[in-house]
């Protein structure tokens, strides 16, 4: 595989030699989207093996009952089939010269060229362009060019919208209607089958030779779940033949579409596809090219400096960048990130504590508005942790392990992989007891209200959110014989062991719930009474207060050993040590489960990722430095690294401690899950999580900042190899700009400078 950056500038991913045996990781990691839609990156000729998604967030749908809800794959537009002189153009049939494939983060545009002869020596050249717009939403826009290099070919283009595409074999839509308007414009409607979305697409093309336009007789067909035409065209040598073709896609599940019958629905979208063609590609291409450098590279800049490895390292924030904005709702505020983003079928377009642990530092710091929404998701969301809590018997709000769409609930799949001694499916038991999210739904909640300053946030939904999920904590616990509470049988955030009692993340994590809530309802009391007594109304509070304060003074909190080591668990440390030299180096992940099952991974000392380590930094001045240090140590010693979610936490403890060719080390690691050379890391989709991780390692751990007990602290601690950092921040409304030297100087700026900001800055307390 011939992936690689550019080391001129840090703006390009390419690949010089095509792969058709791992379609895959390209397809994944050069995707295209907005937020609203993710275009997985198949090509335009078909190839077996290959992926073709097109995922419009939020749009749900359950196959039955034996299956979990999904984000369906809807009909493909990106599929334009083409014949020189009869040969159907594809890269493992004749012989090719000059491949690259390109995508420009800037721009968010994707192209690819090649010099195809075909087996019986018909030479063309070919380019292709594609874009997923970041300016309309449900746009996407390709163009083909088709040179004729030295003698005069014939070209047939095949291209329309096809339906015939499933989520790996479930087909989720019932057909629609399928039809032409004016023998050019194709429009295709599908439903899903049960939660009952139409979902409309239409396309048309413009054609050209030699830059002038052409009109060409449309051979038009309609068939099942597919529309589409022929079209041909006879080239010179050295003529050009351009086809552009111009998609859009809209769904009843729309915001900017409610109320809207499925009729005008039809007739909206149709004109808004023959605005965009007018526009043309060219115009299309700038105008969202525009709307990137407005809405990510201008709003939250990141500068490198320094020797070679840091231009790579630039280039790896940026591909961060451009995965978290491809994934981010920025325009509905009903959906959220899958853990996969919209770049594969991976997870199903689920959410988990990814978002609010992984995901939300940089949208909060960079993208305030939209950090907002990813919370409110949380808020809305509310009647399916109800019905959690209810349905095993809790109160409160107990958020669901995976979450689709609002009122859903539990969505996580019972049973996931093979157990390799019994032959069976394994059963995922985090959709049960993979309880913590709901204190770090919380948690997400709590930074974000004190990070951007959103009062208006605070009181909407703040208050209630936190207080709700107190109440579920309260009635989670166990009373001990020991007089302490406990919350036995979980699976903390190290999914390897399951059944454990008293995880550490888990339960300083409910107290810290607890606690917040109690703080919260104490600050109501003098300062809003008047809220006060609607929450109490709402939620109950004078049963729920004096429940929250027991708990939290109860609570049993798992104290370090004598040699300074937070016990994960009642469990972990008695388990029996095993050589992981094998896993720790293997190229794929959970190798593990090849000469193990789970219940006897339950009784090693082995972790899939991060669990205490994960606490320190969320909580982290309660914790000492040597028990955080003693911890890592022991910890990192045994764990595999199995989740996407490991590496980043590794790396910002280490800048922590000081470590800082450790924190490289892992930093690359993290930068690596999908970046990397290993080419089948990313087929169900890119690691979202991993990508706020890899933000994480810059800012908070080389950046060193922080947000400790409300108050922002920046400490940097540049890497060997790099001579400065640079990167803004919003706090409270106010965009920072900090400057960080190799040799630990540091500098913030506020560059909005319409309210004072107060900064911890190398442990000194300055005002900007
Ligand atoms: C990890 C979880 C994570 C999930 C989705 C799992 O493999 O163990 O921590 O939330 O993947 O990314």
């Amino acid at each position: 595989m011939g992936m690689d950056y550019s080391s001129m500038d840090q703006w390009i991913l390419g690949e010089d030699s095509f792969d058709p045996t791992h379609l895959g990781k390209c397809e994944a990691v050069m995707s295209l989207g907005n937020g609203y839609l993710g275009l997985r990156s198949a090509t335009e000729e078909k190839y077996l093996g290959e992926t073709r998604d097109l995922l419009i967030n939020g749009t749900f749908d359950r196959f039955d009952e034996s299956e979990v809800t999904e984000l369906p794959n809807a009909a493909d537009v990106t599929a334009m089939e083409l014949w020189i002189d009869g040969e159907r153009f594809s890269l493992d049939q004749g012989s090719h010269t000059g491949y690259r494939r390109e995508l420009n983060l800037r721009t968010g545009e994707l192209t690819r060229q090649v010099e195809w002869t075909s087996p019986r020596g018909s030479r063309v050249r070919l380019r292709f362009r594609r874009i997923v717009s970041l300016k309309r939403l449900h746009d996407i826009a390709l163009e083909v060019c088709v040179t004729a290099l030295d003698q005069p070919v014939s070209v047939k283009l095949r291209s329309g919208i096809d339906a015939r595409v499933t989520n790996t074999g479930t087909q989720h839509f019932a057909e629609g209607e399928k039809r032409f308007y004016e023998k050019k414009y194709v429009q295709l409607l599908e439903t899903t089958k049960e939660s009952g979305i139409t979902f409309v697409l239409n396309a048309v093309h413009r054609f050209a030779r030699n830059g002038a336009p052409l009109e060409l007789a449309t051979d038009v067909n309609i068939d099942r779940r597919v529309i589409y035409a022929d079209y041909t065209v006879e080239l010179a040598p050295g003529d050009t033949f351009t086809a552009e073709k111009y998609a859009n896609v809209y769904t009843t599940r729309d915001l900017d579409c409610a109320g809207l019958t499925v009729p005008q629905l039809q007739e909206k979208t149709l004109d808004d596809l023959k605005e965009s063609a007018a526009l043309g590609y060219a115009a299309l291409a700038e105008e969202s090219a525009a709307q990137w450098r407005e809405e990510v590279w201008d709003r939250a800049p990141v500068e490198i400096t320094g020797g070679e490895k840091s231009r790579m390292d630039l280039f790896s924030l940026r591909f961060a960048q451009y995965h978290m904005r491809l994934m981010l709702p920025r325009h509905d505020n009903r959906m959220n990130i899958g853990a996969k983003g919209l770049s594969g079928e991976g997870y199903k377009g689920h959410c988990f504590w990814d978002t609010e642990i992984f995901l939300l530092p940089y949208y909060m710091f960079s993208d305030p508005e939209a950090a907002r929404k990813l919370e409110e998701y949380r808020y809305l969301s509310l009647p399916g942790a109800h019905r959690k809590a209810e349905e095993n018997g809790y109160r409160g709000a107990m958020f669901p392990w995976e979450s689709a769409w609002l009122d859903d609930g539990e969505t996580c799949p019972l049973y996931m992989g093979t157990d390799i001694l019994t032959g069976t499916p394994i059963k995922v038991w985090s959709g049960i007891i993979e309880q913590h999210i709901t204190a770090d739904v919380a948690f997400g909640a709590w930074q974000y209200i004190t990070i951007a300053g959103d009062e208006d946030f605070l009181e909407k939904y703040g208050y209630e959110l936190i207080m709700d999920t107190a109440t579920f904590w309260a009635s989670r616990l166990e009373p001990g014989e020991d007089g302490r509470y406990h919350i036995n049988d979980v699976v903390g955030p190290d999914e390897y062991h399951e059944h454990v009692n008293d995880n550490a993340f888990t339960n300083y994590m409910a107290c810290w719930n607890l606690n917040k809530a109690i703080e919260y309802y104490q600050q109501l009391q003098t300062e809003n009474p008047a809220l006060l007594r609607k929450l109490e109304e709402k939620l109950n509070l004078t049963e729920a207060y004096p429940r929250w304060v027991d708990g939290a003074e109860k609570i049993y909190l798992p104290q370090p050993t004598a040699e300074g080591i937070l016990p994960m668990d009642d469990r972990f440390m008695n388990g029996q040590e095993i050589d992981l030299s094998k896993y720790k180096n293997q190229e794929f992940v959970a190798g593990i489960m090849k000469d193990y099952n789970l219940d006897q991974i339950q009784h090693l000392q082995v972790c899939k990722q991060a669990d205490c380590l994960v606490l320190f930094y969320l909580l982290e001045d309660r914790f000492p430095p040597e028990v955080k240090r003693a911890s890592w140590a022991y910890y990192e010693a045994r764990t595999i690294h199995d989740s996407s979610l490991s590496l980043s936490t590794h790396s910002v403890q280490a800048a922590d401690m000081g470590e800082m060719e450790m924190a490289y080390d892992l930093f690359r690691r993290a930068a690596a899950i999908d970046l990397g050379p290993y080419m089948g890391t990313s087929d169900a989709g890119i690691h979202a999580a991993s990508f706020g991780g890899v933000w994480q390692c810059v800012v908070y751990g080389f950046g060193g900042v922080r947000m400790l007990n409300g108050k922002l602290r920046i400490e940097p601690h540049l890497p060997e190899g790099w001579d400065s950092l640079a990167f803004t921040l919003m706090w409270k409304g106010q965009k920072l700009q900090v400057r960080a030297g190799r040799d630990g100087s540091a500098t913030v700026e506020n560059l909005t400078g319409t309210a004072p900001v107060t900064v911890t800055l190398n442990g000194v307390e300055v005002q900007r």
